[in-house]
């Protein structure tokens, strides 16, 4: 009996997948079809395969085709799966040719011609693309755009910045198209803001109220009073307003949260996070209101807030802001250290454009403590330490994109399925306003 094994994705099972599986049959006797598993898909890119992964094993099975269904799960598996199943012909479309050449040692190769003028990336993307407009003026925008290309469903459509030195060339020209906010909104259906936190408010009802959806660099704004009203504008306007904070869509910090919320290290007692990164405050512009509004509070604050209202909450029992301010410019921020207590739990956040320290996150815990080395906002890595170290766990994942593609990936879905796919919720969100609101108003606050 001769044994046959192909994979794929079949992600909206089309035609083209149907006449691989077709002729991979007639190859042999019996077809096995791995199906890859999400994660193993997200670990190769394939960042918004639509189906799940047992929609698409019932695709396959459907087919009449395959003998055996099994899951691909990671990288290297194929040879694995090649000795145990006593495979003989390994075969898969010609768009991977040469790709699987390794496996001749194993068994025979052959590649089958690919079925032209269909595939799921087409079937995905057939619903038309969404319009994405960049507003800010920050060079996180030009990483906006690159990642953009990483999620099927989106297209930049245009850009306006009051100050477009920190773009590049690409979104330059695209800037020089919207001569004001307006003229953006009307080619987009949603945008990406990033302008002075401050600004944030002001576009953000403009845009809510022409139905437009928003993705907003946090704090949404900087006072609770302006965060309800603008929520409750995009509640009536059925839009989404949703948190950019990239941190919450790291794969390993997501996966941390999991980890650290299911006991592994026992009752958490304390969540300490530091993020700095030092400003060159030789080009410090303090007619740039955007260079001067985000300052460390602002900049780092809502990063740094993130885990600690995600472990411990939101009802904390008190708080005390201690900041040093800059000499000539006092609305910055150079350093600011916030500590809360929990009725079980402490917590503290340290945030620093003007000062320089370890940018780690220490979890602790009754039973052991996780540690993410620096830069924690964008690791892909980090350990689960205990008492007696042999019992010490590493955890890698791969940091695609900083986060941001699964972000734009959540946004997208949030829009096309009218419901909310953020990971930072209401409740964490406005608290975020909350304390930067209490630090501008100076309570529970210390200047040193
Ligand atoms: N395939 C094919 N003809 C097509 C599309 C896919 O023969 N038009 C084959 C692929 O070569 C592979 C199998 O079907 O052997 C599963 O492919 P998969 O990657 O799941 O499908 P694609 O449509 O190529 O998906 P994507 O657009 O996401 O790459």
């Amino acid at each position: 009996m001769i044994r046959v094994i192909t994979y794929g994705t079949y992600d909206l099972l089309h035609y083209g997948h149907v006449r691989l599986l077709k002729r991979a049959k007639a190859l042999g006797d019996y077809l096995i079809v791995g199906v890859t598993a999400d994660t193993f898909d997200r670990e190769r890119g394939k960042i918004n395969v639509q189906q799940s992964l047992i929609e698409r094993i019932e695709a396959v099975r459907a087919t009449g085709l395959a003998d055996e269904i099994i899951i691909e799960e990671y990288e290297g598996q194929k040879i694995d799966d090649i000795k145990r199943y006593n495979v003989d012909i390994f075969t898969v479309g010609s768009d991977w040719k040469g790709k699987f050449d390794y496996l001749k040692d194993y068994c025979k190769v052959i590649y089958l011609n690919r079925t032209e003028g269909v595939s799921s990336t087409e079937l995905r993307t057939e619903t038309r693309l969404l319009r994405l407009g960049l507003v800010g003026e920050s060079p996180i925008l030009n990483k906006i755009e690159r990642e953009s290309h990483f999620v099927n469903g989106w297209e930049i459509c245009g850009v306006y910045s009051q100050n477009s030195s920190s773009l590049d060339n690409k979104l330059r020209k695209l800037s020089g198209y919207s001569r004001t906010f307006e003229d953006l909104l009307e080619k987009v259906d949603a945008i990406y803001l990033i302008s002075a936190p401050r600004e944030h408010y002001k576009f953000i009802k403009i845009a809510l109220e022409k139905g437009k959806h928003i993705l907003c660099e946090s704090p949404i704004t900087m006072e609770v009073n302006q965060w309800k009203e603008l929520k409750k504008i995009a509640f009536r306007r059925r839009t989404i307003l949703m948190d950019s904070i990239k941190t919450a869509y790291s794969v390993a910090y997501y996966r941390l949260l999991l980890l650290a919320k299911s006991n592994i290290i026992g009752d958490i007692v304390s969540v300490d996070a530091t993020c700095t990164s030092l400003s060159d405050f030789s080009v410090f512009d303090t007619n740039n209101q955007n260079m001067t509004e985000w300052n460390s509070i602002c900049s780092w604050g809502p990063t740094a807030l993130l885990p600690i209202f995600q472990l411990l909450g939101t009802n904390y029992l008190s708080k005390n802001i201690t900041t040093h301010l800059m000499d000539n410019q006092k609305d910055f921020d150079l350093f600011t250290k916030i500590s809360f207590v929990y009725p079980h739990a402490v917590a503290s956040m340290k945030v620093g454009r003007g000062v320089k320290s370890e940018g780690e996150l220490v979890i602790s815990g009754t039973k052991g403590y996780i540690y993410v080395p620096a830069p924690w906002w964008k690791t892909d890595y980090f350990e689960v330490r205990y008492e007696n170290s042999s019992e010490n766990k590493r955890y890698f994942y791969q940091l695609e994109g900083e986060g941001i593609r699964y972000e734009l990936l959540s946004f997208l879905k949030s829009i096309l399925q009218k419901r909310d796919f953020s990971y930072i919720s209401d409740r964490i969100s406005v608290s975020i306003v909350k304390v930067i609101e209490d630090y501008e108003s100076r309570i529970d606050t210390t200047l040193i």
